[in-house]
Order: structure tokens, then C-alpha cells, then sequence
């Protein structure tokens, strides 16, 4: 993949595809971690002299204007933190905004609407990803969390635009995630929650080879006990994943991976409880469901974390949400942070657990990537970074 710091991009007009799917409250922005997260570009560009044209999807409005999910929000909330005005355009494509593309000068920034307005962006339609490039001299590419869609403004696009490159963001992601797979710093471990196991068993067999423990916790660890013979009471877990829970259980025995499941565990009789009750794992009430694990597994899980190279993590570890279940997330993850393992987070839960645990800062690199974070994790190539090295 070239980058941008190897293309010309002096009083050019730049396209930059950036991720901006935020989430807003009352009209506005209420979490900027991911327009913070392509500042590095921005301010790149903007020395280098390029004329910035910014577009993103926020949502799903399934090809329809929607005004709630207008990104004009956004292009407020971009100005206050470049201190400078990003003009907004009324739509992504046509005259219009071709026009406003073309009167930028140099270092002024354009942010068009909502890539999504229009059904060719998710269709990948050539028409689309056409008229997306008639306002593009060169294409930058900075939004990872995006990378698993083929979509017109992360793939077509390309077809169109001579120079294409990847954003300082795109490049720092494929850089860790890349180094996580293929040369991690030893031994490694993965700490991984959430309610499903479902979603994560992509992840695990994926990871499984590459990992020396594996810390599971979250409402899929209650899967994971069932599958150990053991009754949950109420507790959320997937009846159909049993089987593959099993599975993964045997295939990390084989592979000499040292799997940590709760020991004891939070439990109260609904997710609304302002009170939970610790309980070993062997007497779990029927009448009660699992919240969080317990004072004793948050000790077992915080010591198998010390002396790792690298620790990754995606998924809470109990609903943290909830303040009376928030103190397994928080205590395993100020154990990880003050570890001096390279540390690795992603996903959006996993994100908001580790802010509310004060220990955002602390990680060595949080991917701003959901499902990109767990696709790269899987192992799969994702249709906007291979397209970008095809190019290269
Ligand atoms: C995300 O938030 O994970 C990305 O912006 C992708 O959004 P999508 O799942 O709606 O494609």
C-alpha cells in the first residue's frame, strides 16, 4: 500500500475517505474519537498545501436521504478541533458539489453528506464510485473501520483515481494488526468477552495458534461453562455454540494454550439490579442470571496477564454498563494497562469499557475498527486494503 506521505498531494484535490460514523446526541457529536483519530492526516494534507474533500457514511439510511443522519454535526465538530472552517456540502456527488470541489483553494477543507444517501455507495455501483471520482485527483483511504465493506467510496473508487494511497490512521492499524498476526511480541494472550460467542468464533479460530492463553469472560464465558457441564441459572447464553464451544476448549488444549474461564461470578435477577451477589461458579441460583465475574476470577485473570508480551482485547467482560457490574471490566483492564505487554484493544464495547475504566490511554493502540477489527482478526482480507495494494 503507498501512503500519502509518497504521493503528491500539493494543490491537489484530495478525496479522503474517512470513517465518521459517530455516534450523535441532540444534533451532536457526542463521541469525536474517530475524527481525533484522522487529525494526523488532516494536518498533513493541510501543510502540505492539498485541497481536502472529506467524505463518510454515518449509519444506516439504506440509500435514502435521512436528516437525522445528516453529517453537518460532524463538520461542526471537525472545525472546533482543526480550529479552521470545513465547508459542508448539501450531497456527495453531482454539479453542485463538483462545482464547490472545484472553487477549494489550497488547505481548505469540504465534507460532503452522507456517502449512504445515495444506494450506489453500498451497492459498490461503478456509476457512483464515477461520479464520486470526478472530484478527486488523488484518493486517500483513512477510514479502517470501513475496510470490510466493499462499498463505491472504499472500492470503486479506486478503478477511477490514478493516485490512491492509504491515510496515516489506515496504515498505523494495518501495522499493528499485521505485527499482531504474523510477529507478535511472545507469549500473547487474548482477553475476550461480549455476549456471543457467535460473533467471536471466527476470532478464536483464527487467533488460537497464535496465542499462549485465553482469557474469556463476558456473557459468552457463560456458554463456555455450560459446555463445561455447568448450570448458569437464568444467565444469557447460546445453546446452538455448546458444541463449538467445546471445540474451542479442545483445539487450544491441543495447541497448549492455557484457557481461563470465571471461577466465581456476579449474579443478581435482571441487568436493571442495583446489587449483585458474588458466587463460586458451582452455585449459581437458578432464578438468577450472570452479570460479571467475581472477586476471585478478576485476581486469576489480572495474574495470568502479568509477564505477556502482548495482550489483546475485544469484549467486556461483564455489563459494565451498569455500575454494580462494571468492576470485572474495569479492575482486569487497570491490571492490563499497567502491564508492559504491548497492548491492543478494538471494538466498539470494548472502546467504551476501557474509557469508563479510565485506562483509554494507557492501551498501546486502540483500533477505531469494529467489525474491520474483528474481519482482520479472522484472518480476512478486507476488500479496502486489498484493493489499495492490488493498486500499489
Ligand atoms: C462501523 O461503525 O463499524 C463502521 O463505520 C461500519 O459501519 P457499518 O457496519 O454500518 O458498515
Amino acid at each position: 500500500m503507498k501512503t500519502i506521505d509518497q504521493l503528491d498531494i500539493s494543490a491537489k484535490k484530495t478525496f479522503i475517505r474517512v470513517d465518521y460514523n459517530v455516534p450523535l446526541k441532540d444534533g451532536e457529536v457526542a463521541d469525536d474519537t474517530r475524527l481525533r483519530a484522522t487529525l494526523p492526516t488532516l494536518r498533513y494534507a493541510l501543510e502540505k498545501g492539498a485541497k481536502l474533500i472529506l467524505a463518510s457514511h454515518l449509519g444506516r439510511p439504506k440509500g435514502q436521504r435521512v436528516p437525522e443522519l445528516s453529517l453537518a454535526p460532524v463538520a461542526r465538530r471537525l472545525s472546533s478541533l482543526l480550529k479552521r472552517e470545513v465547508k459542508f456540502a448539501p450531497d456527495c456527488v453531482g454539479e453542485e458539489v463538483e462545482a464547490l470541489a472545484e472553487s477549494l483553494k489550497e488547505g481548505e477543507i469540504l465534507l460532503l453528506e452522507n456517502l449512504r444517501f445515495h444506494p450506489g455507495e453500498t451497492k459498490n455501483d461503478p456509476e457512483f464510485a464515477k461520479a464520486l471520482a470526478r472530484l478527486a485527483e488523488v484518493y486517500i483511504n483513512d477510514a479502517f473501520a470501513v475496510c470490510h465493506r466493499a462499498h463505491a467510496s472504499v472500492v470503486g473508487i479506486v478503478n477511477h483515481v490514478e493516485a490512491c494511497g492509504a491515510g496515516f490512521l489506515l496504515a498505523r492499524e494495518v501495522k499493528y494488526l499485521s505485527n499482531l498476526l504474523e510477529k507478535p511480541q511472545k507469549p500473547v494472550a487474548l482477553v475476550i468477552g461480549g455476549a456471543k460467542v457467535s460473533t467471536k468464533v471466527g476470532v478464536l479460530r483464527n487467533l488460537l495458534p497464535r496465542i499462549d492463553k485465553l482469557v474469556i469472560g463476558g456473557a459468552m464465558a457463560n456458554t463456555f461453562l455450560v459446555a463445561d457441564g455447568l448450570e448458569v441459572g437464568t444467565s444469557f447464553y447460546e445453546q446452538e455454540f455448546v458444541e463449538e464451544a467445546k471445540e474451542v476448549l479442545d483445539a487450544a488444549e491441543a495447541k497448549g494454550v492455557k484457557v481461563y474461564l470465571p471461577v466465581d461470578v456476579v449474579v443478581a435477577k435482571d441487568q436493571e439490579a442495583e446489587e449483585g451477589k458474588n458466587v463460586c461458579i458451582y452455585e449459581i441460583p437458578k432464578e438468577k442470571a450472570i452479570f460479571d465475574i467475581g472477586k476471585e476470577t478478576r485476581k486469576l485473570f489480572a495474574a495470568a496477564l502479568q509477564g505477556m508480551g502482548t495482550i489483546v482485547w475485544n469484549g467486556p467482560l461483564g455489563l459494565f454498563e451498569n455500575p454494580a457490574f462494571a468492576k470485572g471490566t474495569t479492575k482486569v483492564a487497570r491490571a492490563v494497562a499497567a502491564t508492559n505487554a504491548v497492548t491492543i484493544g478494538g471494538g466498539g464495547d470494548t472502546l467504551r469499557a476501557l474509557k469508563s475504566a479510565g485506562v483509554k490511554r494507557a492501551f498501546t493502540y486502540l483500533s477505531t475498527g469494529g467489525g474491520a477489527f474483528l474481519e482482520f482478526l479472522e484472518g480476512k482480507e478486507l476488500p479496502g486494503i486489498a484493493v489499495l495494494q492490488q493498486k500499489a
